[in-house]
């Protein structure tokens, strides 16, 4: 078997069950046992620009990471990736930021990845390359000789083309993908999005769907085996007999926080008798938080979790508990079996796995409700979750309000018409499927 590259801004840390961020966790469950050489960015800046990548082998996974400039880390992942192109994909042109200088900056560092990984490269290699921060890596190869097979996939949404056509000099971003061997995005609706850009450049419009998932087999019993631990014990005692609406999320504006804070505050206010019955517990690691947008959200969080415990707290019960910190993975797998509702309310998520892992966690005899944003790619292998719009806090309340009352049998019942779906699109068939798709692709485009 051909060895496999793969290529993402971020290469999860070594002891990687901290890693917070669906790429991350998509890839780790989906690496096959082949040969793999992963190149990223190291996540630390230097003064100068590296050129070699460091080199670290664990078993038959050998990592290739590169410390970024601090103007290069500024301009590329603050600012083009995070500060443009993330609110751009995920339909929110308003919080764009542009800067010609970021454009450069990002184009740079592709340039720079593109440098490092070809003196790496070995023919017959299948290179997979991830996400946003790395739309015109292909064509920096391309041009620097590189003649494997090179693959794409999109991790986030990709939005219509009358918002794409806001980014300047966004034709030349979409031939880069036309050059890719291989193109993937989570949903449909994605790929028809891509495809109509990539026809009107005279690219072959060769996006395809590929969903992805987890491993719900494995999520499953480490939340059978977290049910026992000593977190989650804690946990349980700390609500008594409440029930625990659970939401996990990154800190960040594509989650719907403050609409799902408010969605809850009206459940408190519109259907009272939930009060002192219910806990919501949301855990949102801050991520990316030296981006502007990010960092007022913050602010607007802490003041709305402030108030919903001020106007609704009884001195023995605080209603909302919020947590800024990464929890491990395997605790947070006992914290979704746990849960009465798992609330997933993104405004826009290309598939988000929280929502599969809270389904993988739950007990089957006594299983939680799912509350879904029609708005996550996930919602189309979730049939049987309760779907809501995330920008209606009311309907997040009323969501709730029947989620906390379903009997025991209809929760069943919806539960297995979701675990069959988180098992439609698994971690392992979702990497399989692309690179069969890669691997299928004519020897003659690609040699
Ligand atoms: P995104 O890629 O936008 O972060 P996803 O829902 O697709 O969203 O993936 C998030 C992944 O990161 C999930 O596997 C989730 O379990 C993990 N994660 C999210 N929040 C935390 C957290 N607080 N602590 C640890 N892991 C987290
Ligand atoms: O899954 C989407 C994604 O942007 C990944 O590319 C990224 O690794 C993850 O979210 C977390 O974001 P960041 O790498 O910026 O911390």
């Amino acid at each position: 078997m051909n060895r496999l590259v793969i290529v993402s801004n971020r290469v999860p840390p070594r002891e990687r069950s901290s890693a917070a961020g669906g790429l991350a966790v998509a890839l780790r469950e989906a690496i096959t046992r082949r040969e793999t050489l992963w190149l990223g960015w190291s996540g630390a800046t230097a003064s100068a620009p590296a050129v070699e990548p460091t080199l670290h082998r664990v078993g038959r996974l050998t990592y290739a990471t590169l410390d970024l400039a601090a103007d290069d880390y500024a301009g590329y992942y603050r600012g083009f990736s995070n500060g443009m192109l993330w609110p751009l994909l995920h339909h929110r042109v308003g919080l764009s930021e542009f800067r010609r200088e970021d454009l450069a900056a990002y184009r740079r560092v592709n340039h720079t990845f593109a440098l490092a990984l070809a003196q790496l490269l070995r023919p017959g290699d299948a290179v997979w390359v991830h996400d946003y921060h790395l739309f015109p890596l292909g064509a920096e190869l391309r041009a620097l000789g590189v003649r494997v097979r090179i693959g794409f996939f999109l991790h986030v949404p990709f939005p219509p083309r009358a918002l794409w056509e806001a980014l300047p000099d966004g034709d030349a971003l979409i031939r880069d993908i036309g050059t890719y061997d291989v193109v993937g995005v989570q949903t449909e609706d994605d790929a028809r999005h891509l495809n109509e850009l990539l026809a009107m450049q005279g690219e072959v419009p060769r996006a395809r769907a590929f969903p992805v998932g987890i491993d719900p087999a494995a999520f499953a019993k480490a939340a059978r085996t977290a049910a026992g631990g000593e977190e989650v014990k804690r946990l349980g005692q700390s609500l008594g007999n409440r029930a625990l609406i659970l939401g996990i999320d990154r800190l960040d504006y594509s989650k719907g926080l403050v609409q799902r804070f408010e969605g809850y505050a009206k459940l408190l206010r519109r259907f009272p008798e939930h009060c002192n019955k219910v806990t919501f517990l949301q855990i949102a690691p801050v991520s990316r938080g030296d981006v502007t947008q990010y960092r007022s959200l913050r602010r607007e969080l802490d003041e709305l979790a402030g108030r919903i415990n001020s106007e609704h707290a009884e001195f023995d019960w605080a209603p909302l508990r919020y947590l800024t910190r990464t929890v491990r993975r395997n605790v947070l797998a006992g914290f979704c079996r746990m849960a009465a509702v798992g609330l997933v309310t993104p405004l826009r998520d290309g598939m988000n796995l929280v929502a599969k892992e809270y389904v993988a966690a739950q007990d089957p005899d006594d299983p939680g409700v799912l509350v879904l944003s029609r708005f996550a790619g996930a919602v189309g292998d979730l049939e049987g979750a309760i779907v809501i719009n995330p920008h209606d806090p009311d309907a997040i309340a009323e969501a709730l309000h029947v989620a906390l009352s379903i009997p025991a049998e209809e929760r069943r019942a919806r539960w297995a018409t979701m675990w069959r779906g988180v098992n439609r699109h698994t971690a392992a068939s979702w990497a399989r499927g692309f690179l069969a798709a890669l691997e299928g692709v004519a020897a003659s485009r690609a040699a």
